[in-house]
């Protein structure tokens, strides 16, 4: 079965329930899906196709994700990747399109990387501290992830990972 690695990176579990969606969306395309934490991921090379996907946090990955681009550059090249990321909160988190941040954006260009999903995140005033709780007792505190959008995402990259092991 075609195998698809979805890495993630976050802080406070929003990145990682996207990513939980995305592999069973994945799964049930006929995909077979590894789940992990991009700092966990030591190889790519046994999957057909990669998905990772980082927090925003002051406008940057998260550096485990970072690092994966990095290290794996060239075996990334040689596969599909399909990247997103989680920050967007409040009224305006759903149209939101965030650009790639300028090293990522590099990396992402080295891999011949699909064009880039913004998703909206989570704020919970419960699990930030110092400058995230003032932003989440604004405006912006609240789950802002479009499980529609997010869904809809997959099944394209779905579709896409079957259309490169067929070919
Ligand atoms: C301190 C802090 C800084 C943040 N910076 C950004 C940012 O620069 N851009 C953005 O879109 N979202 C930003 N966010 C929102 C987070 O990306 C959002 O809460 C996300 O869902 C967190 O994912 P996680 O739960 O996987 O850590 C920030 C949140 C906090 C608490």
């Amino acid at each position: 079965m075609t195998a698809v690695l979805v890495a993630h990176a976050g802080k406070n579990g929003g990145t990682r329930g996207i990513a939980e969606v995305i592999a069973g969306e994945l799964r049930e395309c006929g995909l077979s899906v590894d789940l992990r934490p991009a700092g966990e991921v030591c190889e790519v090379r046994p999957y057909k196709a990669v998905v990772v996907g980082s927090a925003l946090y002051y406008r940057r990955w998260r550096p485990e994700a970072v690092r994966l681009l990095q290290e794996h550059t060239e075996a990334l090249r040689e596969r599909p990747v399909w990247l997103f990321h989680s920050g967007p909160c409040g009224p305006a988190a759903q149209p939101a399109r965030v650009s790639l941040p300028a090293r990522v954006a590099l990396l992402a260009a080295a891999i011949d990387a699909e064009r880039t999903a913004t998703f909206g995140g989570r704020l919970d005033p419960a699990t930030t501290r110092g400058f995230g709780r003032l932003l989440a007792v604004g405006r912006r505190a609240g789950d802002f992830r479009d499980w529609d959008r997010i869904r809809a995402w997959a099944r394209d990259v779905g579709q896409g990972v079957r259309a490169h092991a067929e070919l």
